[in-house]
């Protein structure tokens, strides 16, 4: 089972994530984290050219989806072994942020997403939704992303792609403490396990 967490930066997935991760450990389910762009060797390489330069929005989109390919090669295994894999940030942080918030064309990301993940998705994902203003305020460190106007649009586009596919997409109000946002996750969850 893929589970994703999605959010405009300083929206609390990281938190999140890390906590699902544990409480699913500590409850005795096979469960594994990665974050992206990163979770393997090459990929934590890929991440520091797209950390260290200021690159073309295209260049942007390639080593994102050059980065999740490597990432799949560990994951598949994981899925087919029946295990639980949680990513921080997945397919549609590309839609979101080089697609809605970059411009760069939707059908084009969505097409790359697919040639990379060969069909694999995400059984639900969290959007983590908050104000651009407020999610601003939490960073404490800079990130390429942090114009409001660009954050407005990526997180205009991450609630499109909610509306499109609600069965999958759980959005969730991020402007709550960490408690109340974990044990709406939780909730969501149960049964499940
Ligand atoms: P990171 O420092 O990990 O931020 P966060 O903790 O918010 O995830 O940096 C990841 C950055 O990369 C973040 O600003 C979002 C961006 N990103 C994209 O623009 N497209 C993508 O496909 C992915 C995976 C991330």
């Amino acid at each position: 089972m893929l589970i994703t967490f999605e959010g405009i930066d300083g929206s609390g997935k990281t938190t999140q994530s890390r906590r699902l991760f544990e409480f699913l450990k500590e409850r005795g389910v096979k469960v594994h984290l990665f974050r992206e762009p990163g979770g393997t060797e090459a990929g934590d390489k890929i991440r520091e050219l797209l950390m260290s330069f200021e690159l073309d929005p295209k260049t942007e989109l390639l080593l994102f989806e050059a980065s999740r390919a490597e990432l799949m090669k560990v994951v598949r295994p994981l899925l087919e072994r029946g295990e639980v894999v949680i990513l921080d940030r997945f397919t549609d942080s590309t839609l979101a942020y080089q697609g809605y918030g970059r411009g760069l064309d939707l059908d084009l990301i969505r097409r790359l997403n697919d040639l990379v993940t060969g069909g694999i998705k995400p059984e639900v994902t969290f959007l983590l939704d908050l104000e651009p203003s407020v999610a601003l305020k939490r960073l404490k460190e800079k990130t390429r992303f942090d114009d409001p106007k660009l954050l407005e649009r990526v997180r205009d586009g991450y609630r499109e792609i909610a509306k499109a596919e609600p069965e999958r997409v759980f959005l969730i109000d991020a402007s709550r403490s960490e408690e109340e946002v974990f044990s709406d996750i939780v909730s969501f969850l149960e049964g499940k396990f």
